[in-house]
Parts: structure tokens; sequence; C-alpha cells
């Protein structure tokens, strides 16, 4: 009865197969590789009580009031100041706090996609995004994405044909853990200048960089009135259950932003705000980002090593500097949904890459999570995902044998 009652846009939001098949994974004799989880032991609980019990103390009143949509404006400055450089000068209207950056990438999905925009993406990228806008009626473009990151080289034809934005992660990102180099940064920005397109940067990953330095963002080579929007989180540093994240850029879109927000929840929750407040401003996040930093590299090199290892030759991997994701490539012919299936008999679970493509296609291949395992977990993860590729591997060759002898 209420399926004929949805508006249009509702045909378009589907429950996945995958999901569902990932829902047994969440069983203790599991070890997961699919979500997309920080790791809990390094969740820093008690600063968080601490600082929660602080402003509950302090300032009950304003905690727990209705606020502004804006955001706590404390916590705006700090991400002002801290977000500005040399050639960037922000201040707390250049802001807007959202609830994580998953309703940055909403809110923007409302300003800027229309029914049939065309909306530029790396192949592969981040999933939510392709089911959020896709919503509101986006058509996607896919460019290349290889170690250096998005492939610049090709885009020049792709945005002659006027797309409505280009959406890029350019750190680690998820779903294959490269990062976009610094020539290719420039070359984005300039591009988006010659052609007149909007870049929306979603950066939840930057403070998690194991090694190497760290590269302007694009909002840093394009000002702060350029092209560029630019998105951020506390959740991978802090914790994704407090849900405060933020978008930068222009005054006059962060005003308009503001107003689609506040028909969307009137504000983020002001007691988390004021929260994750105390934690920047004390010094805690940035003491508590080595911690992260420390663990997950030490994640990701039990996940290397141990691919290295287990994993058949002809099998190929990405080596993050950061972040929570590395990408496997089986050999032609290997169909990662199937090794998922036999995965899930030897009890370990990740993602097939097909759903990281707008296209689709691309079967062969897989994201692995390796934040939220512990290193011996993700020893023996890879031990029996190695199995079950090995067991595809084999049946998909005999297979082949069979029909072209
Ligand atoms: C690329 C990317 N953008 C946005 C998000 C959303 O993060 P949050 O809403 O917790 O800030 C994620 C989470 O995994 C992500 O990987």
């Amino acid at each position: 009865m209420w399926e004929s009652r949805y508006a249009k846009r509702a045909e378009r939001v589907r429950g996945s197969a995958i999901r569902e098949l990932l829902k047994v994974t969440e069983r203790p004799e599991f070890i997961s590789f699919g979500g997309g989880l920080p790791a809990p032991e390094v969740f820093p609980t008690d600063a968080v009580r601490q600082a929660l019990d602080k402003v509950l103390r302090t300032q009950p009143g304003r905690a727990l009031q209705y606020s502004t949509t804006e955001g706590y404006t404390p916590l705006r400055q700090w991400l002002a100041q801290s977000l500005s450089k040399d050639n960037l000068h922000l201040d707390a209207d250049n802001i807007l706090i959202t609830s994580g950056s998953q309703q940055a990438l909403d809110l923007i999905g409302k300003l800027l996609v229309d029914e049939g925009s065309n909306v530029v993406v790396e192949s592969p990228t981040y999933l939510a995004t392709l089911q959020c806008w896709r919503t509101y009626g986006a058509i996607f473009t896919s460019v290349p994405s290889d170690d250096d990151g998005l492939v610049t080289a090709g885009l020049p034809p792709v945005l002659a044909t006027s797309p409505r934005l280009i959406y890029c992660v350019p750190n680690f990102q998820n779903p294959r853990g490269v990062t976009i180099s610094e020539p290719r940064r420039r070359d984005l920005v300039d591009m988006a200048r010659k052609f007149d397109v909007a870049i929306i940067e979603d950066d939840p990953y930057r403070d998690l960089r194991f090694e190497g330095d760290p590269l302007p963002s694009l909002m840093e080579l394009d000002g702060a009135n350029g092209n560029v929007l630019a998105l951020g989180s506390f959740s991978k540093v802090l914790t994704p259950g407090l849900r405060v994240g933020w978008i930068a850029g222009p005054k006059n879109v962060i005003e308009k932003l503001t107003l689609i927000k506040q028909g969307t929840d009137l504000h983020t929750a002001t007691v988390n705000q004021m929260a994750v407040y105390e934690l920047v401003a004390s010094g805690t996040m940035a003491r508590h980002r080595h911690v992260i930093v420390d663990e997950y590299r030490r994640r990701r090199d039990a996940m290397l090593a141990a691919m290295a290892a287990h994993f058949p030759q002809d099998v190929h991997w990405t080596r993050p500097s950061g972040g929570m994701f590395l990408w496997v490539t089986l050999p032609e012919g290997v169909n990662a949904m199937r090794v998922l299936e036999a995965a899930i008999q030897h009890k370990v679970a990740f993602v097939p890459g097909e759903h990281f493509h707008a296209e689709g296609g691309h079967v062969n291949t897989m994201r692995l999570n390796f934040s939220n395992a512990v290193p011996d977990k993700i020893w023996e993860g890879i031990g029996r995902l190695a199995e079950a590729v090995r067991e595809n591997t084999d049946v998909d060759r005999s297979a082949k044998i069979m029909v072209h002898p």
C-alpha cells in the first residue's frame, strides 16, 4: 500500500544485496574487512567523557538548548583558523557545521544537483555519494584513477560538456586508498577554473597520514572564493558517533547551504559540537591523532605483509600512505562476488569493488578495510581470504579450460 505513495525519487533509493550478505559478518566469529569502521580500541573514550562532563557542568543551558544552524561559533572559528594557510583566508562565515560529512554531501546534492545533472566522479568512488546524489537525479561520468589518484589528463573533453560538478576524495581515497598527487591537484584546480566547474573536495581522511608530507588541499590551491567546496569530518580521528563534520566554502554558498540545512535538522547536536570544541581547543585531538595514526599504520603494515605472504602471485593491491582502505585487483575472469560467497564460508568478509563504480563492471576488484581488525586478526583473516581467492581462481580457470580446451 505504502509503495504507491512514495515520491518518484524514492524509487532510486534501494537496499543492496551486498548489504544483506554482509549482515552475517557482524557475528563475532567473522573477521570483517567489509565495513568502513574505525578501531573502537582507540576511541578517545575518557577524553570524550571528560569533554561532555565539562560542557554539561559549565554550560548546560547552552549545550542542551536549540542553537543556530551554522553551528557552534567557537568551533567554526577554530576550524576557520586551522584550515587557513598563507593563500587561504577563512573566517567563521566560511564554515557550516554539519551532522557528519555525509550530511554535507546530502546538502550539496540538494543545492547543486538537478534531475539529469552530469556529475564527474573518480572511478571507483565513495559509494554513499553515488547513492545520495542518484536520489537527486545525478548522472555520473567516471574518470579513471591510478596510483596518483584521479587522472587529470583525460578531463578536458569531459569538462567541455559542462558537468555540474567534479567530486573527489583527494587523500587516501575511499575505496582505493590512493592520494591525488600535487601536480594533478594543480591541474584539477586549473581545469575547473578554465571550464568553470565546481569541485567538491571530500576529505575525511587527510589527518590519517602514516608517512610523507601533507599535500596542499584543492581549496588551498584555489582560494576561499573559488570553485571549491571542501568537506571535513571529526569522525576518523575522534569518533563517528558524535556526527560532527563541516563544509568550508565561499560565504554566499555557505549561507545558502545553511538555509537548506535548516529544513533538514535545524542544527547539528549542540552538546556534541561543544564537546568537540573542548577536544580540539585543549589539544586533545592533536595528541590523539598520533595514537590513531600509529595504530592504523601497524594495521596497514599487517595487511600488506599478510597479503604478500598469503595471496597468489597474480593478485595486485594498492599501498596506501594513510586512511583506512586498500584495493585489491584479482586476475581477469575472477568474480569478487563469487570470492565473497566463498569468503563467507571461511568467516571473512570484504566489499566487492563493482559497487564503487558508477557504471558497474570491474568485477575482479575488492575493497579491504584495515582499520577495524587488530593485526593478529588481519593476518588470520587474509589467510582465510586467500583460501577463498584460491578456490575461485582454480574454479574459474578449470571452467575456462573446459569451455576452451
Ligand atoms: C569519502 C567519505 N566521505 C564521507 C564520509 C562520511 O563520513 P562522516 O559522515 O562520518 O563524516 C565517509 C565515511 O566513510 C567517506 O569515506
